[in-house]
């Protein structure tokens, strides 16, 4: 190296390192983290503490009234909700790195639950697809696009348990697999904090938020301890494992302690039990809720039991902030417990690059329509989260049609496609289902349109036309469901009945004669049974975002082949709720216990799907007929495609232990493998068994249990037997 150059060289170093000596430690980089957080937080008064477990709610997210507003939107603040405006963002930023004593950034949230502008299905239909991979590359992809409009953090992925339909949040569920929701939320996480324009995730809502009782939000919910750890903790403990950076309390009162002020779990099990490093920011407004569900006496108190439960940054209610300086001064919270909380903000911060980097530059992402990329993947992800749940022949739509009937109130519909938790999608980026039609029908394949009525509420004056429409048809797509808001947060239904009068346009519709499709547009499952045995096909669209349209079409017209497979059980009636795959065993089998007017089984089962092909499996081998702790025991089954088209079918692994200390579930999904087949050929599916990790099971305290004993293993119409040797 030449001298000069050597000589500049350690001359720039020799800077650097007096320079860097004379800042102070927390705002070194090559600092240890924990160096840092230790040195700002020696450096902070008590006000500038309590800011930062502040994140102002902004209910209208209009940049005016959030600049204008600096008096409540103090520069101090530890977090704001935004999203949309990088200017904002920024504006916000600027005030707090340049306009404060210690130039603490604050961190940037919000929603991006199933898209950010690219609108993907929503989670109970992501589940559908079976593709962990694929989810996770949706959720990169909207972190891209959320962090070019400035958001460091989102809400997301939402892992609580869904299993009761009526519950308007199963829509933003990964549905009632806990072993599928662990898959998922793993996969979610990796996706949104991956890579150089990751953003923070969040496990949410912890903990038990999907038992809320009989589907109604907010309500209480009663989870006998063991199966909160056999159902509801699972996926948090997976996303907790993959790295997640946060966790949102929840709502519910959890066995009358509420989650947002629930020591034991946490603190006990979040914390101690699985080593969680990150912050908990409690729900909007959960602090201030345990006055009305009875917990604490005023809003002091409320303040004291959540802090000291362990939830660290307070959404919106501002409870902190007026109250933690007077619960330190009269000794109800040690300052110490505020120090900790400030802390696990403060290191999110520091791990996330805030500190050297607090703002957002715009890029070509800031503020942009879906790019083609996203798009791409968006109507990819809604073609595998569809759901074929019956066909008698008609589908794929053939030559024989020439005439299509479009028929129902969803089949223009852009909002309704786009779920309840669209963040920046826009309805009119849409493909309606009508778009997707025309964007792909043949040509000289006329499509003509009736509403026939409502989505709710109206008369019956659109039903003769759409009868008219059908009589001079080929065949019918019938297209009903539910708005976008009929489902979401706020939004539980006493019936899982089709809305209004659809159910009665579906019956006349049908008598029409023509062969009907029926697409159920919907952020849940929905009754059927009276319609269905009327219907030729049956197609579950969920809401399956921006690209929605053009993936019905597809799949109608057969330019895709069906592979989504449920992910939650689709139940009869609004009666047998809760009714779900891994039930424990009845007392008594057939008709003893079953409902003595209704089939019990459910309309469809958890898993089920049906392609434009078939497939066919051979028996399950096993390498071994017994295993031991400490050993694996490798299952194996070969799956042939017999049809005439290629498909992707995906092998559900099931296990049963039908004799142990705790019953267990009838089935337990413990494995899943997506794989696309061609015509004609077979593929084998693995599945290791581990029985630490696939046959043993929690106790009340979440202590795993293995026992020997026989277990049934199913995958798809095959089992075997194998025993757990001592
Ligand atoms: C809502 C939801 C939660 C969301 C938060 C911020 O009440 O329960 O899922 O992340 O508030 O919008």
């Amino acid at each position: 190296m030449q001298p000069m150059l050597l000589a500049l060289i350690l001359g720039f170093s020799a800077i650097s390192t007096a320079m860097s000596a004379e800042l102070p430690p927390y705002r070194r980089p090559d600092l240890p983290v924990d160096q840092r957080v230790a040195d700002l937080l020696s450096r902070m008064t008590l006000e500038e503490k309590i800011d930062q477990l502040h994140q102002c709610g902004v209910g209208d997210a209009n940049p005016n009234n959030l600049i204008q507003r600096a008096d409540e939107l103090r520069a101090t603040y530890g977090s704001f909700m935004t999203a949309g405006d990088l200017a904002l963002r920024n504006a916000l930023q600027r005030r707090a790195v340049e306009q404060t004593r210690l130039g603490i950034p604050a961190i940037f949230g919000a929603d991006v639950i199933h898209g950010y502008r690219t609108i993907f299905p929503i989670p109970l239909a992501q589940a559908c697809a079976w593709d962990a991979d694929l989810l996770r590359h949706a959720c990169r992809s909207a972190a891209e696009s959320a962090r070019a409009d400035g958001l460091d953090w989102t809400f997301a992925p939402m892992v609580d348990h869904g299993v009761d339909p009526r519950w308007g949040r199963i829509a933003e569920t990964f549905g009632e697999s806990p072993y599928a929701g662990s898959v998922f939320a793993a996969a979610a996480v990796t996706g949104y904090q991956e890579g150089p324009q990751g953003i923070a995730a969040c496990l949410k809502h912890y903990v038990g938020y999907g038992a809320s009782e009989g589907g109604r939000d907010y309500s209480s919910t009663e989870i006998a301890p063991q199966r909160l750890w056999e159902m509801h903790l699972p996926p948090f403990e997976a996303g907790v494992r993959a790295g997640a950076l946060t966790v949102m309390s929840a709502f519910n009162d959890l066995n009358g302690v509420p989650a947002s002020a629930n020591h034991y779990t946490l603190t006990e099990v979040l914390r101690q039990r699985w080593g969680f490093q990150g912050f908990v920011v409690s729900d909007w407004g959960a602090v201030q809720q345990l006055i009305q569900q009875g917990y604490a006496a005023d809003e002091a108190d409320a303040a004291q039991l959540a802090l000291l439960a362990g939830v660290d940054l307070d959404m919106a209610d501002g409870l902190y902030r007026q109250h933690l300086a007077g619960l330190i001064a009269a000794g109800r919270v040690p300052l110490a417990a505020v120090d900790e909380a400030v802390s696990r903000i403060l290191r999110v911060k520091f791990e996330r690059g805030l500190f050297e980097q607090p703002f957002v530059a715009p890029s070509a992402l800031t503020g942009a329509a879906p790019t083609p990329a996203q798009l791409d993947l968006a109507e990819e992800f809604a073609a595998r989260a569809m759901v074929l749940l019956k066909n008698t022949g008609v589908l794929p739509l053939g030559p024989e049609v020439r005439r299509l009937a479009l028929i129902g109130p969803l089949a223009t519909d852009q909002a309704a496609l786009l779920g309840s938790w669209a963040q920046q999608g826009r309805a009119a980026e849409v493909a309606s289902i009508e778009a997707g039609l025309r964007e792909r029908l043949p040509a000289g394949v006329s499509l003509r349109g009736a509403p026939g009525c409502p989505i709710e509420g109206g008369g019956r004056e659109g039903f003769d036309a759409a009868v008219a429409l059908a009589r001079e048809s080929d065949a019918v797509v019938l297209c009903l469901g539910e708005s976008a808001g009929m489902s979401g947060e706020n939004a539980s239904r006493s019936t899982l009945r089709l809305p209004g009068l659809q159910e009665e346009l579906a019956l006349v519709v049908a008598a029409a004669g023509k062969p009907v499709v029926l697409l159920v547009v919907s952020g849940r499952p929905v009754e059927l049974a009276a319609v269905e045995p009327k219907m030729a096909a049956i197609l579950a669209v969920w809401q399956p975002g921006t690209r929605g349209g053009a993936a019905v079409a597809d799949l109608l017209l057969g330019r895709r082949n069906p592979s989504g497979r449920l992910s939650v059980t689709w139940p009869r009636t609004s009666g047998q709720i809760p009714i779900y795959h891994n039930m424990r065993p009845r007392a008594r089998t057939g008709k003893e216990g079953a409902y003595q007017d209704i089939d019990t089984s459910p309309l469809y089962e958890f898993g089920h799907g049906l392609s434009y092909t078939t497939f066919a499996y051979g028996p399950i081998r096993l390498a071994r007929p017994t295993v031991k702790p400490g050993e694996t025991l490798t299952a194996e089954v070969t799956v042939t495609n017999t049809g005439k088209r290629d498909g992707i079918e995906t092998v559900l692994w099931f296990i049963r232990d039908p004799a142990a200390s705790i019953t267990r579930p009838l089935k337990d999904l413990k494995h899943f493998e997506s794989a696309s087949i061609a015509a004609g050929a077979s593929r084998g599916f693995r599945f290791e068994i581990d029985p630490a990790r696939d046959l043993s099971f929690p106790d009340a305290d979440g202590h795993r249990i293995i026992e020997p004993g026989e277990i049934i293993l199913f995958a798809g119409p095959e089992t075997a037997r194998f025993n757990v040797g001592p």
